[in-house]
């Protein structure tokens, strides 16, 4: 997958790039990244990239024309096919479910915005789709672009190891995961559940989906709620 990330702060690419799981993507070639400047693709002396508001108010409104000429080349590196998102506060919450479509697809260009955000007409011409992380307001997309490529990375194949394997993942099956343990066998007056121990793989799936579905029920009845709503969209199906 080929991913742009546009953004005032291109030094932060580095920390999905550099390291883990999705620098060890970019070194297998299954992920490539670039970070696209908006200031540099400025045409006045000044290099100026934001400008104050129409209707007055505080902060700054990043201008639409370093940022459709950014996108283009972030479009260009991404391919024919990539989709346009604008990361903000105010776009589709994104979630697990989202992560998966996008992984299909073989590119992206984040748009992460600084300051008050993006001129409007900007977003109408030239971005595809909007995305939020989360109901809170980070300074600037940028991490919530990381969390995006962060997300996508480890669902493309052969990203990951059979051992850690997306499918396991929290959420892959809509449940929390089930507690995890290593060495030493006794912490803090603390012992590893014996089914752990016991080298009885059976059990020990059946005991890790409990400690799963007990979880969610516990932290996030939400997600049995839709569980429970998808099973009954497929039985509706099949009939
Ligand atoms: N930019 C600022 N806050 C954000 C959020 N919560 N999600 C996505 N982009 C953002």
């Amino acid at each position: 997958m080929r991913v742009a990330m546009v953004s005032l702060f291109p030094e932060m690419l580095g920390l999905v790039r550099d390291l883990g799981v999705t620098g060890r993507a970019v070194r297998d070639e299954r992920l490539s990244l670039t970070a696209i400047n908006p200031r540099d693709y400025t045409l006045d002396r000044h290099r100026s990239v934001d400008d104050r508001p129409y209707g007055g108010g505080p902060g700054m409104v990043m201008r639409p024309e370093p940022l459709a000429a950014a996108l283009e080349a972030g479009r260009e590196f991404a391919g024919d096919g990539a989709t346009v998102i604008y990361l903000s506060p105010q776009g589709q919450r994104f979630d697990h479910g989202r992560a998966k479509e996008l992984a299909e697809l073989p590119g992206m260009v984040l748009l992460a915005g600084r300051y008050e955000g993006v001129d409007e007409r900007l977003i109408r011409s030239a971005v595809d789709e909007e995305l939020s992380i989360g109901d809170y307001v980070l300074s600037g997309g940028e991490l919530a672009a990381l969390v995006v490529i962060d997300a996508v990375a480890r669902l493309l194949p052969g990203v990951l190891g059979h051992e850690d394997s997306a499918a396991e993942d929290s959420f892959a099956q809509g449940l929390l995961d089930c507690p995890h343990f290593t060495r030493p066998e006794q912490y803090e007056g603390q012992d590893v559940p014996d089914v752990l121990l016991s080298g009885d793989h059976a059990a020990i799936r059946r005991w890790r989906l409990k400690q799963a579905l007990g979880r969610t029920w516990e932290r996030r009845p939400d997600l049995l709620d839709a569980l429970e709503q998808k099973r009954q969209l497929t039985a509706e199906e099949q009939k």
